[in-house]
């Protein structure tokens, strides 16, 4: 077995190849020549962020399992995987922690004006405290969270623990599901008139490309405080932008973006109600090992495991 990791990813889990005398190498250059040129005679392909289209898929003759390290994969051409029976992976248990307290984080710098106090007494300005705009409570406050997967039931179980109103939207799951989550089922519009705080935890497709867009900003309440830390563009930027400059909306928390890395010059850069993280919400220690290992751990389990399908003349469709 020959297995490629594009990207760094923590050593830990690199450990599993090794200890099972497999071959793997790491790949910094992106460059498309270079991908087809590394990837004709690998198995299995680890990869963290860097894209893989149909173009470079279809050189590597060899394919059999392309593993995430992460749970998004709208980095990689799955169409393509689907039609030509390569297996996707995703480490859909590492992260959904590491983002949810991202998201807490979010709400509640965003809610106390921490960075407008930290700047304050920095300055010299510690008397000065009744200046700062006014500040609030998480306590009581309506929570609508877009999407009920793994992210979204891991955020409402510490807005629960806020002792907040958790609405849901998601009409793939099961009311019942929600309800049983303590949480209230609601439809978007609704919920976008009641929310205080929004999170949104889609996954990016057609369906939910600028899923909020300049008409629902109109609906929001001014104190909403929205954050986005599952893919640019399902809140559409301009529309954000728009809200914040004119104060639609109280603050936004974003670790995504349209394009990433954002251009240097984005207009939302020039807000002070706004707070930025260059998509690393589950890029703490912990996580890291934990999709390092499932990530890797993936790739060595299906393809140990097709070889002795192989071995005993089975086909894997
Ligand atoms: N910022 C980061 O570092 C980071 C890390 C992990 C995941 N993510 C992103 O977070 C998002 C959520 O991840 P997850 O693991 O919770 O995914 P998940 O697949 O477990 O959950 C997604 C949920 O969204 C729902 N959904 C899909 N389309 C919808 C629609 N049109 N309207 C309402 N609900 C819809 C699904 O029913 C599902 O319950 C993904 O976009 C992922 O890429 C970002």
């Amino acid at each position: 077995m020959k297995i490629a990791v594009m990207g760094k990813i923590h050593p830990v889990g690199l450990k599993i190849f090794n200890n099972n005398n497999i071959k793997s190498f790491e790949i910094d250059n992106f460059n498309e020549d270079n991908l087809i040129d590394k990837l004709s005679d690998v198995e299995g392909i680890v990869i963290r962020t860097a894209n893989l289209t149909s173009k470079i898929l279809s050189e590597c003759k060899k394919l059999k399992i392309v593993s995430r390290h992460g749970v998004g994969f709208d980095n990689v051409d799955s169409k393509y995987l689907s039609k030509n029976n390569i297996a996707l992976a995703i480490t859909g248990t590492s992260n959904a922690v590491s983002v949810a307290e991202h998201v807490m984080t979010m709400f509640m710098y965003l809610t106390k004006n921490i960075h407008l106090s930290n700047n304050l007494v920095k300055s010299g300005n510690f008397k000065k405290k009744s200046d700062l705009p006014n500040f609030f409570e998480l306590y009581k406050k309506k929570v609508l969270i877009l999407g009920f997967g793994r992210i979204g039931k891991e955020l409402s179980k510490r807005c629960h623990g806020f002792d907040m109103d958790v609405y849901v939207y998601d009409p793939f799951v099961k009311k019942e599901l929600i309800l049983n989550n303590n949480c209230i089922p609601i439809d978007k519009n609704d919920g976008f008139k009641i929310a205080d705080y929004i999170s949104v935890h889609l996954p990016l497709n057609d369906g939910t490309k600028n899923f909020i867009n300049y008409e629902h900003f109109n609906l929001f309440k001014k104190n909403l405080i929205i954050v986005n830390t599952a893919r640019g563009g399902i809140i559409n930027e301009e529309a954000l932008y728009d809200a914040l400059k004119n104060n639609k909306i109280k603050s936004a928390g974003l670790d995504v973006f349209e394009e990433e890395p954002p251009n240097e010059n984005h207009p939302l850069f020039n807000l002070n109600n706004i707070l930025l993280s260059p998509h690393n919400a589950a890029l703490t220690l912990e996580c890291r090992k934990r999709m390092s290992i499932e990530s890797c751990e993936n790739v060595y389990n299906f393809l140990s495991q097709s070889d002795m399908l192989n071995e005993s003349n089975f086909i894997i469709k």
